[in-house]
């Protein structure tokens, strides 16, 4: 299991290994709107545990050529988790 922490909210929440990070949608603050990548709603700054993140897919690289202003921003809908610890902000 993953266990993702979102700063803003105090709290985590775990995930099995592999899962998509879409799946929080629902579990905690952060918004989800088109989960395709293309609106930013789900836009965060990894603060913890970018190394337990998969690489952007080719769908999320397009999404952040557009909205990221920082390497260690990701879109939460179309990233995958490895494992481990991983703290967000927004
Ligand atoms: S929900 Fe729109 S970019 Fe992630």
């Amino acid at each position: 299991m993953a266990t993702i922490e979102v700063k803003n909210d105090g709290a985590s929440v775990e995930l099995p290994d592999g899962s998509l990070l879409a799946e929080l949608d629902g579990k905690c603050s952060i918004l989800f709107a088109c989960k395709t990548a293309s609106c930013a709603s789900c836009k965060v700054k990894v603060v913890e545990g970018m190394e337990n993140l998969e690489a952007p897919n080719e769908l999320e690289e397009a999404g952040l050529a557009t909205f990221a202003t920082d390497p260690t921003e990701r879109l939460m809908c179309v990233c995958k988790i490895k494992g481990g610890k991983i703290a967000v902000e927004y």
